[in-house]
Order: structure tokens, then C-alpha cells, then sequence
């Protein structure tokens, strides 16, 4: 008995202690507060990624077609502000790095963030566009993911935007990014709450059902 108790606390000490290793970044995260249902903000978000993360980044599980009819733009509106007229409504939202050359300067690919929400979370994303500093070298690194290859993309926007403009940048970008993990999000919200209202009259009904089904019993 003895035995089998020793077997479940290592198990469970060693379980912890590989979740603590597979661990989060290595700083708290701050809130993104980015609002999905703001379609200003995914109109600036999708703007501000088109310019300062497609020279490396894809979302490819998106195309543009889509993006214009949830964020609010025409056809015609997205290829021009994303894509400066260089894609096809019907494509899907690639990078503009030429392949292998982000092995050859940063050695590494840049990954595709069109899941990177879903992984990581838009605090996540929020907390690490803004966690770059300069370390005792003077080289720029990331207290959320120290020693990224990925540059200080937003460095021109850090020096010289004022505080809150570099912040509300940075949510934009993250809130499109949320959506861009999962587009139909909202429906799912909407939806949810019709489903209970239907379930909660249908208690209702099946409620007075019940109590006419009983009426004439003694019980
Ligand atoms: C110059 C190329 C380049 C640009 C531009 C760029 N990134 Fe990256 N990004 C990278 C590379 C390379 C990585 C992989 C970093 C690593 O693993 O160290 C990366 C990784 C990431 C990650 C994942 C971080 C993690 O924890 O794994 C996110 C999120 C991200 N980038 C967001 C962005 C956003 C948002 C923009 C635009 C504001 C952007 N990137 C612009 C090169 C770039």
C-alpha cells in the first residue's frame, strides 16, 4: 500500500514538474484588452500586420475575401490597404519573404501566425511586441522570449509614437491576430447564447409538462 502511495506522488511530483518545465514565457504577461466586436481596431490591426509583420510572417489559413467581409472592407478595399494590390482576392494571406531567405539572415523561418493566438494567447502576443528592451550590450532582446531571432519590428513606432499610440498598435495587431486564430469566434458567442435561451425554455415547457402529467396523482 505504502508502495502505491510513493508510485502516485512521484507520479504526480515528476506530471508537475514537466509542466512547470514545458513552462510559460519567463515574465508575467499584461492584458491585451483587445476587443474582437471593434472593427476599427481589426481594420488598423490588419493594416499595421500587412506593413510591419508580412515581410515575414504569413496568416495562411486566411484568405483576403475573407478578412474584407468580416473586418468590413470590399475586394477591392483589402488587396489594396494588405497586399498593395500585388494578390488576388481569392488568395491566401502569404508572406512577402522569398523562401530560404530567412534562413540565410536570421536562421530561422518565422513561423506562420495564423494559430499563434490559439497557441499562445493575445496576452501573449501583446506582452512580447512590447517586451523588447536594449541589454547591457546595447543589442536589442525580448524579456518574453529571450534571445529571439526576430527583430524589434515596432522600434521606429517604441521611439517615436507617444506611449498609449505604441500600446493601442500593438493591441490592434494582437486583435487581429485573435481573430485571424479563429474567425468565426463571435458566431460561436452568439450562437452560445441563443442555444441556452432555447434550452432554458425548453425547461420551461418540459417543466409544465411534468407538473401536468402529475396533476391528478397522489404522490
Ligand atoms: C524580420 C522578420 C520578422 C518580422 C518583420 C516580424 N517577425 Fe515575428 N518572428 C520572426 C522570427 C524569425 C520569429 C521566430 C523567433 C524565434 O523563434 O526566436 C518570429 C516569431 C514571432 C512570434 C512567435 C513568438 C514565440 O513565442 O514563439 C510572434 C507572435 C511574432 N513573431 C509576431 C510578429 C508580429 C505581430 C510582427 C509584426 C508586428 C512580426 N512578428 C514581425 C521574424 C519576424
Amino acid at each position: 500500500m505504502k508502495n502505491v502511495f510513493l508510485l502516485i506522488s512521484f507520479l504526480i511530483l515528476s506530471v508537475s514538474s514537466v509542466a512547470q518545465a514545458a513552462g510559460g514565457p519567463a515574465i508575467e504577461l499584461e492584458k491585451a484588452n483587445n476587443n474582437l466586436r471593434d472593427q476599427d481596431s481589426l481594420q488598423r490591426g490588419a493594416v499595421l500586420f500587412s506593413n510591419y509583420c508580412m515581410a515575414c510572417h504569413s496568416v495562411k489559413y486566411m484568405r483576403y475575401n475573407r478578412i474584407a467581409r468580416d473586418v468590413g472592407w470590399s475586394d477591392d478595399e483589402v488587396v489594396a490597404k494588405m497586399a498593395y494590390n500585388q494578390a488576388k482576392v481569392v488568395d491566401d494571406v502569404q508572406t512577402r519573404m522569398l523562401p530560404g531567405v530567412a534562413m540565410d539572415i536570421l536562421g530561422t523561418e518565422p513561423p506562420d501566425l495564423s494559430l499563434m493566438a490559439r497557441l499562445k494567447g493575445p496576452d501573449y502576443i501583446y506582452t512580447f511586441l512590447r517586451a523588447y528592451h536594449l541589454d547591457e550590450n546595447g543589442n536589442w532582446d525580448n524579456s518574453a522570449l529571450k534571445g529571439t531571432s526576430m527583430p524589434n519590428v515596432l522600434e521606429g513606432m517604441q521611439r517615436h509614437y507617444a506611449p498609449e499610440d505604441y500600446e493601442q498598435a500593438a493591441r490592434d495587431i494582437t486583435n487581429f491576430l485573435e481573430y485571424a486564430g479563429e474567425p468565426g469566434k463571435l458566431e460561436r458567442f452568439d450562437l452560445g447564447w441563443k442555444v441556452i435561451a432555447f434550452l432554458l425554455v425548453l425547461l420551461l415547457l418540459t417543466y409544465l409538462l411534468k407538473r401536468e402529467y402529475w396533476r391528478d396523482i397522489k404522490h
